[in-house]
């Protein structure tokens, strides 16, 4: 039986954030949004109140959803802090690190005989830390971990780091997992001693297994 999630408020974030270059270039990553997209109708299924910040991605709001999109990471920190108090959020999104210190307002030229383009990057705000060290931090703060290697080790390294009761690490760069696919594979820790593999197998299937752990967390 699936643990109920009635009368509790989620905020998900889903997609990446796209960081301007100048009108026509952004910096950007592979998240699709299918894996956050199915954390918030999995949780709308359950009849928890969701508020879901999408990034740019082309699909449809799961039923019962509230959605706001957004591109950039400041636009998502701005959604997500605004969408506090909640009783849990969950870091779905692929948020850029980085962005370009300003945004061209006009197209950059090509110029003849240039060759090279330097773009000076800046740190973009980490919206999980920083929800996670807020005065109206929510009971449950969970995240995601996109990895290439070393899975494990980096993904307690941002469940200290960064304060959080769950991190739900996946592989990416494999076929069949991670960005894109419809299908993933989790290994979830927890503060609490948690490490528990999910999957592989669809992300819907996923995404309500990750909310069993949540709502036995908020009970
Ligand atoms: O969208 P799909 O195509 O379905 O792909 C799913 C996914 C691979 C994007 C998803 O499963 C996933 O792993 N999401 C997190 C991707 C990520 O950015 O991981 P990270 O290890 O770089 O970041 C760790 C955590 O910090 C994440 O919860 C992220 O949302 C958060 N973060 C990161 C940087 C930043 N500036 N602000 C953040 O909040």
């Amino acid at each position: 039986m699936t643990a109920a999630l009635a009368g509790r408020r989620l905020l998900v974030s889903a997609g990446p954030t796209f960081e301007d270059i100048d009108p026509v270039r952004f910096i950007g990553n592979r998240s699709s949004g299918k894996m956050g997209f199915a954390v918030a109708d999995a949780a709308a299924r359950r009849g928890a109140e969701v508020l879901l910040v999408a990034g740019p991605v082309h699909l449809a709001t799961p039923a019962g959803v509230q959605r706001v999109d957004v591109r950039s990471a400041e636009q998502m920190r701005a959604a997500v802090l605004a969408a506090l108090p909640v009783d849990a959020y969950i870091g779905a999104a692929a948020v850029a690190d980085w962005r370009p210190r300003a945004i061209a307002p006009n197209k950059m030229k090509k110029t003849a005989g240039v060759d090279t383009l330097a773009l000076e990057l800046v740190r973009t705000p980490d919206i999980l830390a920083e929800v996670a060290a807020h005065a109206a931090r929510p009971a449950l703060v969970v995240g995601f971990a996109a990895e290439t290697e070393d899975v494990e080790r980096y993904a307690r390294g941002k469940l200290a780091a960064k304060q959080l009761d769950l991190i739900a690490a996946n592989r990416v760069g494999v076929a069949g997992a991670g960005f894109e696919s419809d299908d993933n594979l989790l290994t979830v820790f927890g503060r609490d001693g948690l490490a528990r593999e999910l999957g592989p197998a669809p992300k819907i299937q996923l995404a309500d297994a990750l909310l069993d752990l949540i709502a036995e967390r908020l009970s």
